[in-house]
C-alpha cells in the first residue's frame, strides 16, 4: 500500500514526477459521464446509485490513468441526511431548505441518524476499493463545515456567502451550534467512507476565503483541526488534505493549525508563493488554472510546467486549483498529464 505514489506524496517525500489527479475528474466535460448521467436521470439519482457513482468514478481513471480516484458524491449530501431538503436546478445548481435561526436548527437530524440516506455512498466507496487498479487512491470528501453552513443557511449557492456571514454575526450561538452538528456528522461520515475503504479523506471549504481573523479560525481552522484530529485517532496515519479555498495568508501555517497532511492550493496564489510559505510545512496539492483545460495549446504546457517546477523541491500532488468546467476540452487533459508525466 506504501508504494502508491499520491500516499508517499502525502507522507512528505518529494517524488521525481508528481502524482496527479483533478478536482471533477469526473465530470460534464466527459461525453461517457454524460451518457451514464443520462441513465441515471438527474444527478442526485447518479450519486445515490452505487454501480452507476462507482461506474462514473472510473470513468476517467480508465480514460487517463489518474494517479486518484475521488468517490462520486456532493458535499450537500450531508444536510440532506441530516433533514435538509434539496434539489438541483438544471444550469443553476443547488437548492436547499434555509436555516435562518434555532427552529431550523432544531429541525435536524443528530449525527448518528445520517447513514439511512448515506448508504449508498459508503456502497459506491466499497464498490470501487475493489474495482480500482492496485496503483490508484481512492480518496473520499466531504464539505468542511463552514461552506456546507453557507448553503444550508443561504438554501443555494450566493456570491458572498452573505445570508451565512448574517446568522454568524446576528446569533452566533445558532450559528456555532449549526457548525458544530456539521463537525461532528463530517467525522462520522469520513469514519464510514474509511471503513468501506477511502485511503484518503480530503475537506472542501470552498467558501474559506470569505472569513477573516478571528472568525477565519473559529470557523475554518478549527471545524478542520477537530476533524482531521478525530479521524487522524479512530484511523492512525490516514492521510487528510485540506482545501481551503482562497485563504491567501490563511494558507500560512495552514498543516501545523490542523494537523493536515497536504494544503491544496486555489489560483489566486502562484505557485512560487505557495512553494515559500505552505510547501515549507507539508506536501501541497495544486494549482494549474481550470482554464487552460478549455484553451489548451503551448500556454497549457507552459504553465503546468512552471507548476511543477515551484514545487519540486517538496512534496508535490499535481492538480487544478479548482474543478474542472463542463466546457473543458477532453484532449487538453490527456495533454496536461502528458507534460506532467515527460517532465
Ligand atoms: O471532484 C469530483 O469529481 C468528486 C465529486 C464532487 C462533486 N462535487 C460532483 C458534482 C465533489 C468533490 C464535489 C464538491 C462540491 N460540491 C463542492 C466543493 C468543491 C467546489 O467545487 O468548490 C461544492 C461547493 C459542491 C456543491 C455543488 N454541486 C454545486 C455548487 C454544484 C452545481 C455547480 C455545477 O457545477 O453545476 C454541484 C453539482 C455537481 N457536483 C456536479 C458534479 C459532477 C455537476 C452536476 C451535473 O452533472 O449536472
Amino acid at each position: 500500500m506504501a508504494d502508491k505514489t499520491i500516499l508517499r506524496a502525502l507522507r512528505g517525500e518529494r517524488l521525481p514526477t508528481p502524482p496527479i489527479w483533478m478536482m471533477r475528474q469526473a465530470g460534464r466535460y466527459l461525453p461517457e459521464y454524460r451518457a451514464t448521467r443520462a441513465k441515471a436521470g438527474d444527478f442526485l439519482s447518479l450519486c445515490y446509485n452505487p454501480e452507476l457513482a462507482a461506474e462514473v468514478t472510473l470513468q476517467p481513471i480508465r480514460r487517463y490513468g489518474f494517479d486518484a480516484a475521488i468517490l462520486f458524491a456532493d458535499i450537500l449530501l450531508l444536510p440532506q441526511a441530516l433533514g435538509a431538503d434539496l434539489w438541483f436546478v438544471t444550469g443553476e445548481g443547488p437548492r436547499l431548505s434555509t436555516i435562518t435561526g434555532p427552529e431550523g436548527l432544531r429541525g435536524l437530524k443528530t449525527r448518528d441518524d445520517i447513514h439511512e440516506v448515506l448508504n449508498p455512498v459508503y456502497e459506491t466507496v466499497k464498490i470501487l476499493s475493489q474495482e480500482l487498479p492496485k496503483e490508484t487512491t481512492l480518496i473520499g470528501f466531504a464539505g468542511a463545515p463552514w461552506t456546507v453552513a453557507t448553503y444550508m443557511v443561504a438554501g443555494r449557492g450566493t456570491p458572498d456567502q452573505g445570508p451565512a456571514h448574517k446568522l454568524k454575526d446576528e446569533d452566533r450561538a445558532t450559528f456555532a451550534a449549526l457548525i458544530d452538528l456539521l463537525t461532528d456528522a463530517t467525522i462520522e461520515y469520513l469514519s464510514k467512507q474509511v471503513e468501506a475503504g477511502a485511503e484518503v479523506v480530503k475537506l472542501f471549504d470552498s467558501w474559506a476565503g470569505s472569513l477573516k481573523d478571528a472568525d477565519f479560525e473559529e470557523f475554518a481552522v478549527k471545524p478542520a483541526a477537530r476533524i482531521t484530529k478525530e479521524m487522524k485517532a479512530r484511523f492512525p496515519g490516514l492521510p487528510v488534505i485540506a482545501f481551503p479555498r482562497e485563504a491567501g495568508e490563511g494558507y500560512i501555517g495552514f498543516h501545523q493549525k490542523t494537523g493536515a497532511d497536504c494544503v491544496a492550493i486555489d489560483n489566486s496564489v502562484s505557485p512560487e508563493w505557495a512553494a515559500e510559505h505552505v510547501q515549507v510545512s507539508g506536501c501541497v496539492q495544486g494549482n494549474l488554472a481550470s482554464r487552460h483545460m478549455v484553451t489548451g495549446g503551448q500556454a497549457l504546457v507552459e504553465e503546468t510546467r512552471h507548476v511543477v517546477e515551484a514545487f519540486r523541491n517538496g512534496p508535490h500532488i499535481f492538480n487544478l486549483g479548482h474543478g474542472i468546467t463542463p466546457d473543458a476540452d477532453p484532449e487538453n487533459v490527456a495533454l496536461m498529464i502528458e507534460t506532467v508525466r515527460s517532465m
